[in-house]
């Protein structure tokens, strides 16, 4: 890859192109999760572009806007949580679960992940999107990074069923699924 696109903004540039991808494939979802969802965006573009019933958790709270908006009575909002700590929400009642290059940052992305199934409906879904290993955003800040297929084992540890992981985006960015199967009782992980 060239020295001309290894810069911050290379990311900040394909941002607008991932949402928009993302609302396509969780468009018919009507109530999601963003875990790590960092100063809100994903958040506020899904509830103002397909109307969702939006809620973004993030460990820390510094980018956050100041106050919550209303869309037609659907609303959106971003709060302060780990997201390992998900017990506000009850079991099977979200259509959707999903995480914008943040997995990689998480202690235990196999209790949250364990988290995001218990708390998805039957036939609910997962998606993961982070940045892999080997790539350009490991040559800017050297993070710990999955590869594709550790994403892959992760969900599939989890419990989720039909877990798959690609790479997209001139193989810049994990594309991740998983679905919620059935009961989220006995699940198998307690790491
Ligand atoms: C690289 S940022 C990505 C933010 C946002 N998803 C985006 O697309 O811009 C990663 C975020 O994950 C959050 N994070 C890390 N560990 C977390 C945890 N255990 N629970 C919730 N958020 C966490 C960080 O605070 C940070 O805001």
């Amino acid at each position: 890859m060239s020295q001309s696109i290894l810069k911050d903004d290379f990311y900040e540039k394909i941002k607008p192109r991932l949402h928009r991808r993302i609302g396509r494939e969780l468009r018919l979802a009507g109530h999601i999760l963003d875990l790590g969802c960092g100063a809100c965006g994903l958040v506020q573009y899904l509830a103002q572009t397909y109307r969702q019933k939006v809620i973004g958790v993030d460990i820390s709270s510094g980018s956050f806007p100041r106050r919550r908006h209303t869309f037609d009575g659907r609303r959106f909002r971003c709060i302060r949580k780990d997201a390992r700590q998900l017990g506000f929400i009850k079991d099977a009642s979200l259509d959707a679960v999903v995480s914008v290059w943040a997995l990689h940052e998480m202690e235990h992305p196999g209790a949250i992940l364990v988290e995001a199934r218990r708390i998805l409906r039957p036939g609910g879904e997962v998606l993961i999107v982070d940045f892999p290993r080997d790539s350009l955003a490991q040559k800017l800040w050297d993070e710990k990074y999955y590869r594709p297929e550790e994403i892959k084992m992760l969900l599939k540890d989890a419990g989720f069923k039909d877990a798959r992981a690609r790479l997209i985006e001139k193989e810049q960015i994990i594309w991740a699924h998983g679905q919620q199967s059935a009961a989220t009782r006995g699940l198998p992980y307690h790491g």
